[in-house]
């Protein structure tokens, strides 16, 4: 038997059994992928040592947890697929944007354990931050299991379902938005005339640093924007700036539509 089986080898499946082996969750041995893409199969194949097949039910057959990897639309027909296999002793985790685990639940057999999972893009290094909500059927022991999975790639927390698509405005969208406003402090350092490695460096090391601040100090970001901002000073100039350009509003208007658009998925 193995311990996870994989649904979908693309991108995300790959962050998350990466750091599965890394962490020595599971080995290589004991995890199956399977994806309509072989050459995919086969590059994974190579790259892991993890078994691979092209058939979805029997990768799913034997398998503890059956982690539901491909896009949202084609979730449907990938439990059509597996509800003749997959029995209640097997926990079915999906982390398919926007699909409840009523939908997942109507697709399977009575009783499957379901778990839906919002990871986000830092899973690639072990640094993601997963939301979690739980089915009918996801007893004490399922929900052990789904959090012993996502922690291994970062933080994990369960949040009431209806606010699953709010999260995932929030942290599954997340990292796009701290990318762009990278790459637009490293733009406007070299604007002002500094080496663009230099800027990404100074820029990196900048929003590591004070996420870690967030979350080690467990101040409020206000308080802490107030302790680098002095009276007259070149910070609140620069505040004054992104005010007048509306970053705050920007914001709520960018997760609003990042959650409406994950409602129509
Ligand atoms: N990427 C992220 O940051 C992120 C974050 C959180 C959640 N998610 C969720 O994770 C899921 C996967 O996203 P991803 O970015 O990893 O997508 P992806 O790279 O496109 O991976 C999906 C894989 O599933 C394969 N596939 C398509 N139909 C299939 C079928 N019927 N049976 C088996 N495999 C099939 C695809 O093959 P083809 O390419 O040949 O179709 C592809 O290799 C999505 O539901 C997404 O909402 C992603």
């Amino acid at each position: 038997m193995s311990r996870i089986a994989f649904i979908g080898a693309g991108k995300m499946a790959e962050a998350i059994l990466k750091e599965l082996l890394r962490v020595e969750w599971a080995g290589k041995e004991s995890i199956v992928l399977s994806d309509v893409d072989r050459e995919r199969l086969e590059s994974m194949a190579v790259e892991y040592g993890t078994i691979t097949t092209p058939s979805n039910p029997d990768a799913a057959r034997d398998a503890e947890i059956v982690l539901l990897a491909v896009k949202p639309q084609k979730l449907e027909e990938v439990l059509r697929e597996l509800s003749g296999v997959i029995d209640a002793g097997q926990l079915v985790i999906s982390i398919a944007m926007g699909k409840s685990t009523e939908f997942i639940e109507a697709l399977l057999p009575e009783g499957i354990p379901v778990v839906r999972v919002m990871p986000n893009n830092p899973a690639m290094v072990g640094a993601a931050v997963s939301v979690l909500s739980y089915g009918r059927h996801a007893d004490e022991e399922a929900r052990r299991r789904a959090k012993e999975v996502f922690s291994c790639l970062g933080e994990v927390y369960e949040i009431a379902e209806m606010l699953q698509d709010q999260a995932m405005a929030i942290s599954g969208c997340g990292p796009a938005y701290f990318y762009v406003i990278a790459e637009a402090l490293c733009d406007a350092g070299v604007r002002l005339g500094l080496d663009r490695s230099l800027a990404r460096k100074l820029v990196t090391g900048t929003m590591i640093g004070a996420g870690t601040m967030m979350r080690d100090s467990g101040e409020h970001p206000a308080q802490l924007k107030d302790m680098v901002t002095s009276p007259g000073g070149s910070t609140i100039a620069a505040l004054e700036a992104l005010e007048e350009a509306g970053l705050r509003n920007a914001f709520y208007k960018a997760v609003a539509a990042a959650w409406r658009r994950a409602k129509e998925v």
